[in-house]
């Protein structure tokens, strides 16, 4: 551990509703902040479901859970990805981590805090959804990136993870970024919509403005789908692709925020309901 140094800027990337492209961001992210000369720290915090290895086409030689359990030790299993990230990779197919252990919960800010001043940025990529496990992992992280599509579902499911977030970890200001979107469409209005309906429904409910940053739009492009079956990032891969020049904006979007918060956010614990 390196405590001369600054710790980590931690930032959580959620969205609700799964497939929208949190992985895909926080992957193109890392890369864009690293080639800035940040040392960027990817944990896949998908816990049960971890494909971040296989987007950036790296072979785990063990997994956060390994950590975890004292199986291996945080070195030996962090790997060295693209454009000189670090990624700590978590399992797939593992039920058990569906819920939030005992475990999970008083070893994962322990092991993080170990390598917290390794980083500049640390990005923790969650699952879908709001299992405990999500909200959690996201709990962690001083800021909160929210993805969501231009699609109403996806809308829904994101501003219904705003809610739970503001409400169970005091959280007064997220950023949202849109992705996929298409022509016709504006990443920036439907955040503005997003803005407007907690206004409406969530400033009363907690005493204060519940303040929602547009952080971006990255357009539908066929070069993401392309990087995911090639297993490299756009941002690198297609540079001069509309999602990657999108993805690089989004990239300076976080480091122009200030001033940024460091190291990991105390934990507040899963709650199972919102005030009536
Ligand atoms: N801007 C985009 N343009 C086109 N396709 C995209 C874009 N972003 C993501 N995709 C497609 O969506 C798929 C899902 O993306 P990704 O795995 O990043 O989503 P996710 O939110 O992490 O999913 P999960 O909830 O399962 O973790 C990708 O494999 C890619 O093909
Ligand atoms: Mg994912």
């Amino acid at each position: 551990m390196n405590a001369n140094r600054a710790a980590a800027r931690t930032i959580a990337i959620t969205s609700g509703k799964g497939g929208v492209g949190k992985s895909c961001i926080t992957a193109n992210l890392a890369c864009a902040l690293a080639r800035e000369g940040s040392r960027v720290l990817v944990l896949d915090a998908d816990l049960g479901l971890a494909n971040m290895d296989i987007l950036l086409n790296l072979q785990p030689a063990g997994t956060l859970h390994d950590v975890l359990h004292g199986v291996h030790t945080m070195a030996e299993v962090l790997l060295k990805g693209p454009a000189g990230i670090t990624v700590l990779p978590s399992g797939s197919g593992l039920a058990e981590y569906s819920r939030l252990s005992g475990d999970t919960r008083d070893r994962l800010p322990q092991v993080l805090n170990e390598i917290i001043h390794d980083f500049d940025h640390i990005l923790i990529d969650t699952g879908a959804g709001i299992s405990e496990v999500v909200l959690y992992t996201a709990s962690l992280a001083q800021d909160v990136l929210i993805v969501a599509t231009p699609e109403p579902t996806s809308f829904a499911d994101a501003y219904a993870t705003i809610k739970v977030m503001a409400y169970q970890q005091e959280r007064a200001r997220f950023s949202v970024a849109i992705n996929q979107v298409r022509k016709g469409q504006s990443g920036a209005a439907v955040v503005q919509k997003m803005q407007k309906t907690a206004d409406h429904f969530l400033q009363e409910q907690f005493g204060h403005r519940i303040v929602l940053d547009f952080a971006g739009e990255i357009p539908a492009d066929p070069a993401i789908e392309a990087s995911v079956r090639a297993r490299t990032p756009a941002i690198l891969r297609d540079p001069a692709a509309p999602a990657a020049v999108a993805l690089g904006k989004l990239a300076r979007y976080i480091t122009a925020q200030k001033p940024p918060a460091r190291g990991l956010r105390e934990a507040h614990a899963p709650q199972s309901a919102l005030p009536a």
